[in-house]
């Protein structure tokens, strides 16, 4: 059976309302298949989203007691304990409301003292977990999808990457001081979230739609690393300004 492409958009007119069909999704995932394996993101888009699965799961409505998680990406030289590290937003927002144990979340770790073998061991864990069911994905205003900045290869697994200037002033309100932003990450690669079966992509406000028009009318090109979504079978864009 050949199955159907969906690329649905979906326009929202607030933010809570895009967090709320985000979070909508999600839940239904877990209801159907409380032992999916879900790719999570961090960021400004996502909040909203983490606040409403927070929520309903302790509203009672569902658990993720038979989830696993895998984040997209990680500054390199942080990690747990560090305010600004990627597993501290996602213990502050998420991992330390719900009922998910702590060995089946995982975010890449920026400490490690072998980032190359860092990345293998990560994308052996997402392969062996069984492969990624639902991804959430913010965009980059330069259409970056996790840290793969214009002109990643589109074959490209979990790896580290330099953060584009761009990247650091967008995430330069997270620190204190510009001299404290990372210069660089480990992200999946843009092949590693393409694997995922299904993707929600997430972009609320003005200085987001430069992007998601692009998205809507490109061609696929490396420059523009959200174009790749346009050949993933099963994407929805939640947006709105
Ligand atoms: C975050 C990530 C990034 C962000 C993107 C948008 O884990 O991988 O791609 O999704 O930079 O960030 P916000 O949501 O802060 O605008």
């Amino acid at each position: 059976m050949i199955k159907p492409k969906i690329f649905q958009w979906i326009e929202v007119s607030s933010y809570e309302q895009m967090s709320g069909i985000a979070a909508t999704i999600f839940i239904d995932q877990l209801l159907a298949k409380p032992d999916s394996v879900l790719g999570l993101a961090t960021g400004g888009s996502p909040l909203g989203f983490y606040k409403e699965l927070v929520r309903h799961h302790q509203a009672g409505e569902f658990s993720f007691a038979r989830a696993t998680t895998f984040n997209l990406d990680e500054y390199v030289g942080k990690g747990p304990g560090d305010a600004t590290s990627y597993h501290e937003f996602m213990y502050r927002n998420l991992f330390r409301h719900i009922d998910l144990a702590e060995n089946r979340r995982h975010v890449p770790n920026g400490l490690a003292p072998d980032l190359a073998k860092e990345c293998e061991r990560y994308e052996r864990l997402i392969a062996e977990s069984g492969g990624i069911d639902l991804q959430l994905l913010g965009i980059g205003v330069n259409g970056h999808i996790g840290f793969n900045e214009p002109g990643t290869p589109f074959d490209s697994r979990t790896h580290v990457v330099e953060l584009e200037e761009a990247t650091r002033s967008s995430n330069a309100r997270f620190f204190d001081r510009k001299e404290d932003i990372p210069e660089k990450a480990i992200t999946m690669g843009v092949e590693t979230i393409m694997d995922a079966r299904k993707i929600v992509l997430l972009a609320f406000g003005d200085n987001k739609m430069e992007a998601v028009r692009r998205l809507e009318n490109c061609t696929v090109t490396e420059e523009f690393p959200a174009s790749i979504l346009r050949k993933h079978p099963h994407v929805r864009v939640i947006y709105g300004r």
